[in-house]
């Protein structure tokens, strides 16, 4: 007996030590991790018990034969992989949308039925869907999975789609419930829930984006009081169950100023990451930098869509060199703030699989190896791992969602995302460092990361037959000898590097074989902090800040926002939570001091006045305007751009859809007086101010507010 109390006291302490240690790792710093993508339906069936549930019956494919139909994967099949997942090194997983989904079958053009086994047409935001838990939408394998992966160190991304509910025009037509309760639908719309503007025709056109739906899915109208309440108490329920983070779908279709205060709302309640799915091509996408002034401000991070499509053009096609992922990676480097928090991948449940467009597994390996060390945070699809393509019809989608053919742990595949997931947690320069091109042609990418004096060196030659002679090559690396990381992995081999300055260390001349992968790396040893993230980005007085790095020490010392000196809530060598001081809003300069006094390098982070709310702000009969030039709200707080007439600085540019009237809605701090006015910034760059005085707004505590004015002339 005595024994088993003993035996139970220390099995005990262990798990707490365990827990604590887990509970520990903050979403707030998502640089380390390594996301892997499940769509939940495909993944693993572990409970037969929801494939085929009353209240959705005939949705089911046994045979699994109808690509659109339910295949019986679910939330307890994820659950009984958490440790293979944990053995590939993954740290996150994305699932698909879990909340309840549109209950009937909606034919397709020739007639099969459809369901929405994908997850984005959702019911009810409230309860979980009944093929992914259990037949009655509660909560209890949703748990479940969370615990299990929490257990393993692997956080959960749930994906959220605020922008719509189900099909207008069929099936349910839009119905929403709360937790059970009928909200309304899209067809008799007395509340004015939705948008009903029919379907988006015009892909860069910002109003048709916002405010029409896509591809028939009802419109949210986030605007409207109980929807803004409902979508932001739906989110935060997830979070009371644990959710470490939110993929959010389609935020360039849901009210782009909306979702600043949906990210605050976030943040407010607690720690977590966030990252949107904003669809572009390429840098030259007409809304680029629509894109990235939503990612630097919004508290909302983005997938990396651009540098999607030149690692698809690079590593699928021999025609495409390395220039072009060279090229992305220094166009983004200008433009986002927060470049290290994209989130970075090699395919989705949206394209062909990598293997469909070229299938070659060196390529893909070396695809893999430059997602999980170049800069931004790789996410992996489910199966990649196993090789898994269904090239049918292109392999798109639901082509490009097959069921997961099996679970074995040896692929070449499989070794290299755990290997490279441990450099991500070893070697700081990976999560957090820059990331600079050392060597290039179009078969060979040499590029290194650097954090202080931490260093990954990483040479891919993705030519099939051609090894290439690599001379005159500069590294950061201190002199010495350094193997592969990889062991040989992908072909990799030793360097020599002896001591130059600057900072360009010269690296004996060698030859890198075909189809090979190497990564050297030194990871520095104790020296002044280092900070290499801040989560969330901005946040009002009482937001929790995490601050992720290195070198902290484990006696707390001091975290300042400006001369502000911050509350501390916990602090260890490599993260630290402080509370947002109560300081004037605006951008301020973050540092570390440790216990010793040394201070480190400044990030920067900014003060929210208050806790957003979504305000539309409507400006009639405005001073007119040419093509190309827009009208932007600008005013007296950080929210409203601190009376800023850039581009980048004020907030808009508005929408016009009833010219020369013009609006915008966009989140602004509550409870304050807020001073405003409007600014035409013409194509030219030229501004003119509306005259007479500046407006006033007292913005509401709660729900959303409406503000119409005249300009002044
Ligand atoms: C983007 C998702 O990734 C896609 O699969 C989905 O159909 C649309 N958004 C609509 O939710
Ligand atoms: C300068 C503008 O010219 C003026 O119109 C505006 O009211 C102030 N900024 C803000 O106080």
């Amino acid at each position: 007996m005595r024994r088993l109390i003993s035996y139970l006291s220390v099995l005990s302490i262990f798990l707490f030590i365990t827990l604590s240690l887990f509970s520990n790792a903050r979403a707030a710093d998502f640089k380390r991790e390594v996301i892997y993508q499940i769509m939940t339906d495909r993944f693993l069936d572990g409970s037969t018990a929801n494939n085929n549930p009353s209240q959705s019956s005939g949705l089911y494919d046994a045979t699994k034969t109808n690509w659109r139909l339910y295949w019986g994967g679910d939330l307890a099949g994820i659950q009984q992989k958490v440790s293979y997942l944990a053995g590939l090194g993954v740290t996150a997983i994305w699932i698909s949308p879990p909340v309840d989904n549109l209950n009937t079958n909606i034919p397709d053009g020739q007639g099969n039925p459809t369901a929405s086994y994908h997850g984005y047409q959702g019911r009810d935001f409230k309860r979980v869907e009944e093929h992914f838990g259990d037949t009655s939408n509660t909560w209890t394998d949703f748990d479940n999975l969370v615990t299990a992966a929490h257990q393993n160190g692997i956080k959960v991304v749930v994906d959220f789609a605020p922008n719509h509910s189900t099909q207008d025009n069929g099936g349910e037509y839009g119905a929403l419930y709360d937790n059970g309760s009928f909200l309304g639908n899209y067809t008799n719309d007395t509340n004015s829930y939705y948008h009903h503007n029919g379907n988006i025709s015009d892909f860069n056109d910002r109003y048709q984006l916002q405010y029409y739906a896509l591809f028939d899915l009802a419109d949210l109208n986030q605007e409207n009081a109980t929807i803004d309440g409902y979508l932001k108490a739906a989110v935060q329920q997830f979070q009371q169950h644990g959710v470490d983070g939110f993929r959010i779908d389609a935020v360039k279709h849901a009210t782009w100023g909306w979702e600043y205060s949906f990210a605050n709302s976030i943040y407010t309640y607690g720690d977590s990451f966030l990252f949107g799915e904003w669809y572009q091509g390429n840098t030259s996408d007409p809304l680029y930098h629509d894109s990235y002034k939503f990612a630097n401000k919004s508290g909302i991070s983005l997938l990396d869509f651009p540098l999607n499509t030149a690692i698809r053009d690079v590593f699928g096609s021999t025609n495409n060199g390395f220039s072009e992922i060279d090229g992305v990676i220094s166009q983004e480097a200008t433009n986002f703030t927060w470049k290290e928090d994209l989130v970075t991948f090699i395919d989705n449940h949206d394209m062909a699989r990598f293997l469909t467009i070229n299938n070659n597994n060196n390529r893909l390996h070396e695809a893999l190896a430059f997602t999980l060390t170049s800069r931004g945070i790789p996410c992996i699809y489910y199966g990649t791992e196993q090789y898994l393509h269904n090239d049918t019809n292109g392999g798109t989608d639901p082509y490009n969602r097959p069921m997961m053919p099996g679970f074995g742990t040896t692929t070449t595949a499989y070794k290299l995302i755990g290997n490279l997931s441990s450099l991500r947690h070893s070697n700081p320069a990976v999560p957090y460092g820059s990331m600079g091109q050392r060597w290039i042609n179009s078969d060979v990418y040499i590029y290194e990361r650097k954090f202080f004096g931490s260093v990954a060196l990483v040479a891919i030659n993705k030519n099939d037959s051609s090894s290439y002679l690599i001379s005159g090559l500069n590294t950061a690396l201190p002199a010495g000898t350094y193997s592969d990381y990889l062991n040989g992995l992908v072909g990799g081999l030793s360097i020599t590097v002896s001591s130059g300055s600057g900072g360009n260390n010269p690296v004996t001349n060698f030859s890198l074989p075909a189809h090979t992968v190497s990564v050297w790396q030194f990871t520095e040893g104790s020296a002044l902090p280092e900070v290499g993230s801040i989560g969330p980005t901005s946040g009002q007085a009482g937001v929790k800040v995490t601050i992720a790095g290195r070198n902290f020490g484990s006696s707390a010392g001091s975290v300042k926002f400006g001369t502000t000196t911050a509350t501390i809530n916990s602090w260890t060598p490599t993260q630290i939570v402080c509370t947002t001081p109560s300081v004037t809003n605006g951008v301020y300069n973050v540092t570390v001091t440790n216990s010793s006094s040394q201070v480190s390098n400044v990030i920067q982070y900014t003060v929210l006045t208050a806790k957003l709310i979504p305000v539309t702000f409507t400006v009639y009969n405005a001073t007119p305007t040419q093509t190309g030039d827009y009208i932007f709200l600008t005013g007296n707080t950080i929210e409203l751009g601190n009376w800023s007439t850039t581009w980048d600085g004020a907030v808009g540019p508005m929408l016009p859809p009833n010219y020369p009237n013009w609006f915008l809605n966009a989140s602004v701090p509550a409870g304050q007086t807020i001073q405003f006015k409007f600014i035409k910034i013409a194509a030219n760059g030229a501004v003119t101010w509306e005259a007479g005085n500046n407006h006033q707004y007292t913005v509401p505590t709660s729900g959303t507010g409406y503000v119409n004015v005249n300009w002044q002339y």
